[in-house]
């Protein structure tokens, strides 16, 4: 995995609401390449491991549940800058205060639905692609 690849998912609310074909069009719009995908329905231990970082955080219990609740779309996306240039893509966590035309202004409903995860460094891009693909399903 180089400092071009990056981990995305589409969380269950913009995946139930039918966004993920938007969202993946806004993506590749911004020159992103989708290199793997899959539709799949988190386990709570899936998810408790997946944001293990978030333990201690007063919204953990209510992150889990929410990304446990219905189906999610994990993709490793490719584009030069690929791990800063999806959190300019998607904008700030919370859709209040992301700005204009990013993923999350436009799809987002709140600071915890919001919509889509982007890694927020190559190695948390390596080891959480890893997480959700083998690297024979990575393209
Ligand atoms: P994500 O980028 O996937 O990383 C951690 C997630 O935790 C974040 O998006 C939100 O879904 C959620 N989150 C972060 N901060 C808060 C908060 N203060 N309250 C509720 N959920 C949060």
């Amino acid at each position: 995995m180089s400092g071009n690849r990056t981990l995305t998912i589409v969380k269950p609310d913009a995946f139930g609401a039918g966004k993920a074909g938007k969202i993946i069009a806004h993506l590749e719009t911004a020159g992103f390449r989708v290199v793997a995908a899959r539709v799949m329905q988190l386990s709570t231990a899936q998810a408790q491991e997946f944001y293990g970082v978030h333990r201690e955080r007063p919204f953990f219990g209510s992150l889990v549940s929410f990304m446990t609740s219905g189906s999610c779309m994990p993709l490793v996306l490719e584009r030069a800058d690929a791990v800063a240039e999806l959190r300019t893509v998607i904008g700030a966590t919370d859709p209040a205060e992301a700005a204009a035309g990013t993923v999350r202004k436009l799809y987002a409903e709140s600071k915890e639905r919001n919509a889509i995860h982007a890694s927020d460094s190559d190695e948390n891009a390596s080891r959480e692609s890893r997480f959700f693909f083998a690297e024979s399903e990575i393209l």
